[in-house]
């Protein structure tokens, strides 16, 4: 489980998070909220990019925010970026590989964990291309690959299905309902794509100007009026 309290993040005279204190427990969280809610930057402070002012995030036994980023990567936290950052210059399997260089593996397991992450994504078959000639979902599908390498226990993945059709967010889809089973990670997903977060979120959390609107199950949290009022634009009807 983790356990987020009281995490205030101020950006001048923007607070990107007021005091958000929330239990996440299950295998695939949404964090779902408009623009500007402050979703990014909940997922900035977990992966350390963001100091908060105030604040605490227990994930599994460990406080996070204690551990500087290249820990918590070896703890076992990976992260997907809203703007894709995949390295054109390398070839997929070193986009992946970069991510079980930090773990002191044998040559062996090194490469046994590579052929795992890559084979989940589907990327077995181009390992050796290199980044530059990929399409946008295979793109994306090498963050999937880094993120599931090198045994993590916790994703956080902003906005994967962005720019993706929808035969493509289908099998995006399938993939992170997947994550668990394969290596027994939780999944912290943000996405715009209501229907994308319905059908792989347990629970969702639901921020809005930097403050929990409410969070618990999806099907709960998507038919409650404020979520209705405030991310969907849907005036509350008395
Ligand atoms: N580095 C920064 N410096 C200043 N302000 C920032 C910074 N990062 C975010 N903000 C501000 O903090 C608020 C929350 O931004 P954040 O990117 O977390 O929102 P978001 O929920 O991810 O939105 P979106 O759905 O558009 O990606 C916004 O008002 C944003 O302008
Ligand atoms: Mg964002």
């Amino acid at each position: 489980m983790i356990a987020i309290r009281d995490i205030t993040v101020a950006f001048g005279g923007v607070t990107a998070l007021n005091r958000l204190t929330a239990d996440l427990a299950d295998s695939v969280v949404g964090i779902i909220g408009p623009n500007g809610a402050g979703k990014t930057t909940f997922l900035n402070v977990m992966s350390g990019f963001v100091l908060p002012k105030t604040g605490s995030i227990d994930a599994f036994g460990t406080e996070i925010l204690a551990l500087r980023p290249h820990q918590r990567s070896r703890w076992g936290l990976r992260r997907s970026f809203q703007k894709e950052q995949v390295v054109d210059d390398l070839t997929v399997e070193e986009n992946v590989g970069v991510v079980l260089d930090s773990l002191s593996l044998g040559t062996a397991e090194r490469e046994r964990q590579l052929s795992k992450a890559l084979e989940f994504a589907g990327l077995a078959s181009l390992r050796k291309v290199r980044a530059a000639g990929l399409n946008a979902f295979f793109r994306r599908m090498t963050e999937i690959a880094r993120c599931v390498a090198g045994q993590p226990k916790l994703l956080l993945l902003d906005e994967p299905g962005a720019g993706l059709s929808q035969n493509e967010v289908e099998v995006l889809r399938r993939m992170i309902s997947d994550i668990h089973g394969f290596n027994g990670a939780m999944t912290l997903l943000i996405d715009h794509d209501v229907d994308l977060i319905q059908a792989v979120c347990s629970s969702t959390m639901v921020l809005d100007f930097g403050s929990l609107v409410t969070s618990g199950p999806t099907r709960d949290v998507l038919s409650d009026p404020r979520v209705r009022a405030v991310y969907l634009g849907v005036e509350e009807v008395a």
